[in-house]
């Protein structure tokens, strides 16, 4: 059993500029060098070989998601953190995401009953509507930035939508996420953008409130009316738990599916012959958008707090710290995908990256995701059969902890 911390040039290089555009080669070294150790940058156990995230990310006896961001404020001076109290709040409070089992299972089968196959199916049509409306006009334009004008928007329509929100507020759904996340993604703690985060989950959860009122008075076919009333035997979901969870399918149903279609015709644009193959062999659809899911987590990052000492892969590990689970480089270990950097449209065994998580928190808008994903590629191959990078090419997002073009300029003509 052994303490292994990074070496300290390791260490800095995961608050390096670089793993913003290229972490790859970090997640080379990590895995080779250090698969699982201390990062004194991030304060957190640094776990990256496939086998040891799955392992890691399946552990709900000695991991838990419960609180998982409280320490994320242990380093802000005491009247920052007083100024903080309504967000340390809500990140003490139980959601489907943020909770474990007893909790977990009752509020996971809740909003399960939202995302079953047949309802996802049943989106479709509307999905196919909003990604034509918006391919339609980005592709008149002839050259756009494919974010801006439908990776973004299209993500954050449906949520919003599902989420029971009229179009006309469809804008504040989109700052509320992108401040909400804007904390969330940035790792250590910076008080200004934890500020903006409590404000805008603080007008989230004022306007869902009203919103939770009214369907409990008059329900519609919408997810938060399902959720409002939703009773299993007699459980329901609290308001608290409700409006954490209104919170989570916001930011989780958003960033991610928007990464997810920015990737995948980044990479599809990039990789040669690709964008041609699926050209001319639509079922490849699904594969591509699987092949994206694993090259390019949309999460790189996923992270858990210990909840009680113990040893995995050998590594004594402490109670009560944090453990962050590589997603971004289990999906490129070659020990499970060879030639991991590679866009290749036949893997057989593709379906094994880590992307939408595993075990009991395995993320229950898969489905969704891969519907949008697959439908945008399929309009756009459609409208656009010439697609290019266009000249100003793509930046990537400055988060870390997620992947995904901020734009990704191409031409249709
Ligand atoms: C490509 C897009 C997406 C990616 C990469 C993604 C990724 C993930 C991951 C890695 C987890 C596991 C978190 C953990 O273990 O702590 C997760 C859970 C979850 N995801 Fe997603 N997600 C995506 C899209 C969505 C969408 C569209 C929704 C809903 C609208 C959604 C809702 C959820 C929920 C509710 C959970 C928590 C499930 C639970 O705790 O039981 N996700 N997601």
């Amino acid at each position: 059993m052994s303490h292994p911390t990074l070496p300290p040039d390791l260490d800095d290089l995961l608050v390096a500029p670089c793993m913003l555009n290229d972490p790859f080669p970090v997640y080379d070294r990590l895995r080779n060098e250090a698969p699982v150790a201390w990062s004194q940058r991030w304060n957190a156990w640094v776990v990256s070989r496939h086998g040891d995230v799955e392992a890691s990310l399946r552990d709900k006896d000695n991991l838990s998601n419960e609180n998982r961001q409280a320490l994320l404020f242990d380093g802000l001076a005491p009247a920052e953190r007083e100024e903080l109290s309504r967000l340390r709040h809500y990140f003490a409070q139980k959601d489907v995401i943020g909770s474990d089992p007893p909790d977990h299972t009752r509020m996971r089968s809740l909003v399960q009953k939202a995302f079953t196959p047949r309802t996802v199916a049943s989106l479709q049509p509307r999905i196919e509507k909003l990604a034509a409306e918006l391919i339609d006009a980005a592709v008149a334009q002839g050259e756009f930035d494919f974010v801006a004008d439908v990776a973004h928007p299209l993500p954050v329509i449906l949520i919003s939508e599902l989420l029971g929100a009229p179009p006309a507020d469809r804008p504040l759904f989109k700052r509320w996420s992108a401040d909400i996340l804007g904390f969330q993604g940035s790792g250590r703690t910076a008080f200004a953008s934890a500020k903006v985060s409590q404000q805008s989950l603080t007008e989230l959860f004022t306007y869902m409130n009203t919103l939770i009122e009214e369907r409990r008075r008059a329900p519609r076919d919408d997810l938060i009316s399902v959720l409002a009333l939703a009773e299993d035997e007699g459980r329901t979901l609290s308001r608290d738990e409700l409006l954490a969870t209104c919170n989570t399918l916001l930011t989780a149903g958003h960033e991610t599916t928007t990464n997810l279609i920015g990737n995948l015709v980044r990479a599809l644009l990039i990789e040669p012959d690709a964008w041609q193959a699926v050209l001319s062999s639509p079922r490849l659809i699904p594969a591509a958008v699987e092949e994206s899911l694993r090259l390019d987590a949309p999460k790189q990052r996923n992270f858990r707090r210990i909840k009680q000492a113990h040893t995995f892969a050998d590594v004594a590990l402490p109670a009560d710290g944090m453990i962050f689970q590589l997603i971004g480089s289990a999906n490129r270990d070659p020990a499970v995908f060879p030639d991991p950097d590679r866009f290749l449209l036949e893997r057989p065994n593709v379906r094994d990256h880590l992307s939408l998580g595993a075990g009991i928190h395995f993320c229950l808008g898969a489905g969704l995701a891969r519907t949008e994903a697959s439908v945008v590629l399929a309009r756009l191959m459609e409208r656009a059969p010439r697609l290019r990078l266009a000249g100003r090419g793509f930046t990537w997002q400055e988060r870390v902890q997620f992947r995904g073009p901020a734009s990704l300029w191409v031409s249709a003509t």
